[in-house]
């Protein structure tokens, strides 16, 4: 509280005579009547005055899938991540339970021979992300398990969609999308996340779910992505990096644009998405906080592969604390109004908020 110009207040501390601290000034300023750092003074104030609190339940955990049995490959740019074949992710799916982790996420490395310009894989449904669905769902039936729906992992040319004249065709690429959908829905999937950004995908993916008979599928709308560079390791842990040509800055968004993302968000939420995504995360925290404020939808956010690389290799240079960058950026994205975050940290946090 500001006190009156002209009512200068008597009561000064001898260490506030001893560094020259005038009451009144101080008072006008709020200070000493207000000193923050009381607050802050021991752990329990800290915590009994804490404004966000972090979870398991706040984690979902990307898995990137591999062909073979009992086989894992390391992925250069993301230490500590690997490619796990089938029965290494059932593991790793009972492992993500134990630990109380919500939700996985899937993402297939797809060999290159199955790989060609209309995505044909990815509508196979016996491909291995489908073949991955069925057998952690028979074996961790309690798991939520989200698949990304998007072309890239089955493309040639690396591009989220179908090229047509040397451009990714939107309603051309829809069609093989709502077929992705499908066999993903089929085999089992909890969440279908479309992350390729093509215009109406969701209603069209929505309405032949409700029309298939997957009226429970719940939608995970990757509504507002970004054309980022952070993608750049997750690129190279599905094998679509090297292939990629030119970049996706015609159907991402643009880092300049915020009011746009809540275009694009509230378009996903009436084209029936039960869930919205911000991606990525610690550069864009601004667009969270916005979405969140405007739809009070459940919100995610996806600290990317680059992210995580960026804060591994500071940390493994000795110029990072990994584990408390690691909790401190997970913290940024709850206090910014995450609801969960895409994490390929989620086993350690997880195993850190268990101390
Ligand atoms: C595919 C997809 C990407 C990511 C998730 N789904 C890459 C991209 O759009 O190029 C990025 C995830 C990460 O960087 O961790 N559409």
């Amino acid at each position: 509280m500001a006190a009156p110009k002209d009512k200068p207040i008597s009561l000064r501390t001898e260490r506030a005579k001893r560094s020259g601290f005038k009451a009144a000034e101080g008072a006008r300023a709020g200070f000493p009547a207000t000193r923050l750092r009381r607050n802050r003074r021991s752990d329990w104030t800290r915590r009994l005055v804490r404004e966000n609190t972090l979870s398991t339940d706040d984690l979902i955990w990307p898995l990137f899938l591999i062909d073979g049995d009992k086989k894992r490959t390391p992925i250069a740019a993301m230490p500590g991540v690997e490619r796990l074949s089938i029965d290494l992710a059932v593991k790793a799916a009972e492992e993500a339970a134990t630990l109380g982790i919500p939700a996985i996420a899937l993402f297939p490395y797809t060999e290159a021979s199955l790989r060609d310009e209309t995505a044909s894989e990815a509508v196979n449904p016996t491909n291995l992300v489908c073949r991955a669905v069925r057998a952690i769902k028979r074996e961790v039936p309690d798991i939520g398990i989200i698949c990304d729906v998007a072309l890239d992992p089955y493309t040639s040319h690396g591009h989220d969609g179908v090229l047509v004249d040397g451009e990714v065709d939107n309603d051309r690429t829809i069609e093989v999308l709502v077929a992705q959908a499908l066999v993903q829905a089929e085999a089992g999937c909890d969440i279908l996340a479309p992350s390729d950004m093509m215009d109406g995908r969701i209603g069209a993916i929505r309405a032949a779910l409700e029309e298939h008979g997957f009226p429970k599928a719940l939608i995970l709308a990757y509504a507002a992505k970004y054309a980022s560079s952070f993608y750049g390791p997750f690129r190279d842990a599905v094998g679509s990096g090297a292939k990629l040509k030119g970049d996706k800055l015609g159907y991402q968004m643009d880092p300049a644009n915020g009011a746009e993302a809540l275009r694009e968000v509230a378009l996903d939420i009436a084209e029936g998405a039960d869930m919205v995504m911000v991606k990525p995360g610690l550069a864009y925290l601004d667009i969270l906080w916005r979405v969140k404020d405007a739809f009070h939808v459940p919100t995610f956010v996806y600290q990317t592969s680059g992210e995580y690389s960026m804060m591994v290799a500071a940390a493994e240079r000795g110029w990072l604390d990994r584990d408390r960058v690691m909790m401190e950026s997970l913290m940024a994205c709850k206090r910014a109004g995450a609801d969960a975050v895409f994490t390929y940290f989620a086993p350690d946090a997880a195993r850190k908020l268990k101390g």
